[in-house]
């Protein structure tokens, strides 16, 4: 039977899923969605299990039981690159950019899942996003500043053309106005249509910037709602933004 008209299919979804490293369990009974076209952050501290969120989505760990769900199909035990051929490109923690090749090198990495066709057209959309690789397209990537590194993590993602992006601390050991920059260039990728899952340690910004936000502690969803209520939530107030 189809789905009733109002019942919108979240575009990702976990149910209930647990994860773990060995004998330890880095995810418990997790339960998000995320809508298509929603900016939705994900807080919690060091450790609690955000970047295991993230890459169990990839398989790494995969969920040991519970469903992970893209457009209603469950996709807990698909191969890695089927994952970055639905559309889901991951941001992650700390970069990862390939030091040794080029600023464009690392772009064409990025569309490993769609192959070359838009290579063209899409490298002038980034580069008019982030003059600075333009630039630098010819230079290696490790010998740029952190910021200009996080630019072109962001840009190689978009180069899957990926409805989803997951953004993993993007704005982690960056100066101020480079997280300014950061936050700026997320609203601008949401508004080309973008749907966004953002991990973030800052929750200031990721609150500010969000629709709806979850916030995990020690592997478990511990709070979630709208985010401008969580920004005056008193627990969350003093547990990550350092108010009282
Ligand atoms: N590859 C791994 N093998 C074993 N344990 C791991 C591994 N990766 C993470 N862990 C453990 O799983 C838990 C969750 O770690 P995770 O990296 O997901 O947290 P996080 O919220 O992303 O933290 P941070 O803010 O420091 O990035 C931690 O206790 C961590 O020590
Ligand atoms: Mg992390």
């Amino acid at each position: 039977m189809s789905q009733p008209l109002d019942v919108k299919v979240p575009l990702l979804e976990f149910s209930d899923v647990h994860a773990h490293y060995g004998p330890v369990e880095a995810l418990r009974a997790v339960n998000v969605h995320i809508h298509e076209g929603e900016i939705v952050s994900l807080i919690g501290a060091n450790g609690a299990g955000k970047t295991t969120l993230l890459s169990s989505i990839f398989g790494a760990p995969r969920a040991s039981s519970g469903r992970i769900l893209h457009r209603g199909e469950d996709i807990s035990q698909a191969p890695t690159n089927r994952i970055s051929r639905r559309g889901i490109a991951l941001v992650p923690e700390g970069r990862q950019i390939y030091q040794e090749m080029t600023v464009e090198e690392n772009m064409m990495m990025g569309t490993t899942p769609i192959g070359m066709d838009h290579f063209a057209e899409d490298r002038a959309a980034m580069f008019e996003l982030f003059p600075r690789l333009k630039e630098r397209r010819n230079q290696m990537a490790g010998t740029m500043s952190g910021g200009e590194q996080q630019m072109l993590a962001i840009a190689r993602a978009m180069m899957a053309r990926p409805e989803l992006i997951l953004f993993d601390e993007p704005s982690l050991g960056l100066a101020p106005l480079v997280v300014k920059r950061v936050f700026e260039v997320l609203s601008e990728i949401a508004a080309m249509g973008k749907t966004i899952f953002l991990v973030e340690q800052n929750a200031n910004h990721a609150l500010r910037l969000s629709q709806r936000a979850y916030v995990m502690v020690n592997g478990k969803i511990h709070l979630s709602g709208e985010s401008a209520a969580l920004l005056d939530n008193e627990d969350v107030r003093k547990a990550y933004l350092g108010l009282h």
